[in-house]
């Protein structure tokens, strides 16, 4: 094989594990992977070219070749972890003990905390701070193998500060390895000042917010938390058909605290994904998997709040396609350990290991929308790899809570090790 450009060979993989397609894989197919033992990968400009066993791999005829040897390492593809609130100002360490001590999460928001303190701090946290804390946080997500994560305004609730939290999005997009996916969120809480006119906030993000955020294009998702006291579903379903009708892809925080009908709202809008899922009802959930919507489930929230898990084993055993994300902010899951995810996904929610390879890979680029690009190891994709320190994948399973991740690697380059 004749090639110009830069070169990346990875070799002697004990193996290369990867699902396979451009689409979120459903039901039983979540197991079907791709299993390479002795594999070898090559990747010529940021591209994958060529997957397959190192005995077999083509004569590379090129002067500038980086080869690395993963002899006692399996490889896979880059985590996408496709549901994050990752740029937030200040932290609230107290609550997190009163929800232990039986105060509920909804009632410390109702009270002006939760949600509503973190839009404090970073409403007043400016530019240049929201940039380098969310940057050092993609940082510690890039060194656990996330190599794109979903980040959500939200914290803002007035047009400077969502605006400012898409535009930092942006900016690290840009300058930072991880691929970063915004998500505009305005609808996250009601803001103080519009308490007891719900409406009039749901008017001001449909007139004012919206078009500014399609104008500067600094958003690809749009997201409401449906919720009993947040946003009804008729309010839910106004914003996210305007953000429909001005070309953002849906999603929706739906159904986590009590059973409301977000699932539902979902597969009728047509959301790519909806996401914790701890109440949604069969229907919902039946309805999602017919209309192909991707069932985000996020149990490290769950374990955080003490609330029952999302019926993931439910969702995949009906033929549903699901995502595994962590859901990572300040209140009600201040974690983005990919290892405790997998833990928890593996444990409470019994999933296979296949399956959990699947929902954090293919599938999470489908619930971003990317399952053409990225998700899987075949040529044509982006060389976004994970080198793990053992011979299989199903040490990330087995090796219980631990981050075994040896090497990352983004559009062909290492970028941590
Ligand atoms: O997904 N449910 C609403 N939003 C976040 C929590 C945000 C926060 O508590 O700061 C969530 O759990
Ligand atoms: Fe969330």
């Amino acid at each position: 094989m004749h090639s110009e450009g830069s070169i990346l060979l990875i070799k002697h993989a004990a193996e290369i594990v990867t699902s396979t397609g451009t689409i979120a894989r459903k039901g039983t197919d979540m197991n079907r992977l791709e299993r390479i033992t002795d594999g070898a990968l090559l990747v010529k400009n940021g591209m994958i070219e060529w997957v397959g066993a190192t005995a077999d791999l083509p004569e590379i005829f090129h002067d500038n070749i980086t080869i690395i040897d993963a002899t006692g390492c399996s490889v896979i593809p880059g985590f996408v972890d496709s549901h994050t609130h990752f740029v937030f100002g200040g932290y609230r360490p107290e609550e997190f003990f009163w929800r232990l001590s039986g105060t509920p999460y909804l009632e410390i928001l109702e009270r002006g905390g939760g949600i509503l303190n973190t839009v404090k701090a970073t409403q007043s946290m400016g530019y240049e701070a929201m940039v380098e804390t969310a940057s050092r946080r993609l940082d510690e997500m890039l060194a656990m193998g996330v190599t794109t994560v979903e980040g959500k305004s939200g914290y803002g609730l007035d047009f400077d500060t969502e605006l400012m939290q898409l535009q930092a999005m942006g900016k690290l997009n840009a300058d930072h390895a991880v691929e970063v996916v915004p998500t505009f969120m305005g609808a996250h809480a009601v803001p103080p000042e519009y308490r007891g006119r719900e409406d009039d906030y749901v008017t001001f993000i449909v007139e004012k917010l919206l078009p500014a955020v399609i104008e500067q294009s600094i958003a690809e998702f749009c997201d409401v938390f449906c919720e009993k006291g947040v946003f009804s579903v008729h309010q839910t379903r106004k914003i996210l058909q305007a953000a429909g009708d001005l070309g953002l892809k849906i999603k929706i925080h739906a159904d986590e605290i009590v059973s409301f009908g977000g699932a539902e709202l979902a597969a009728e809008l047509g959301a790519v994904s909806a996401d914790h899922l701890l109440q949604a009802s069969d229907k919902g959930i039946a309805d999602m998997a017919a209309r192909g919507v991707v069932a985000t489930v996020l149990p490290m929230t769950a374990f955080c709040l003490r609330e029952q898990y999302a019926r993931a084993r439910w969702i995949i055993d009906n033929g549903g396609a699901l995502a595994l994300a962590t859901d990572y902010n300040p209140g009600s899951c201040f974690s983005h350990s990919i290892p405790m995810l997998i833990a928890l996904a593996a444990i409470q929610l019994a999933l296979s290991p296949a399956e959990i390879l699947t929902a954090l890979t293919l599938n999470g680029a489908a619930a971003v929308g990317r399952a053409d690009r990225i998700g899987t190891l075949e040529p044509g994709k982006q060389a976004d790899i994970v080198m793990l320190k053992y011979p299989s994948y199903l040490f990330l399973s087995y090796h219980v809570g631990m981050d075994i991740v040896d090497r990352v690697i983004k559009k062909g380059q290492v970028v941590a090790d």
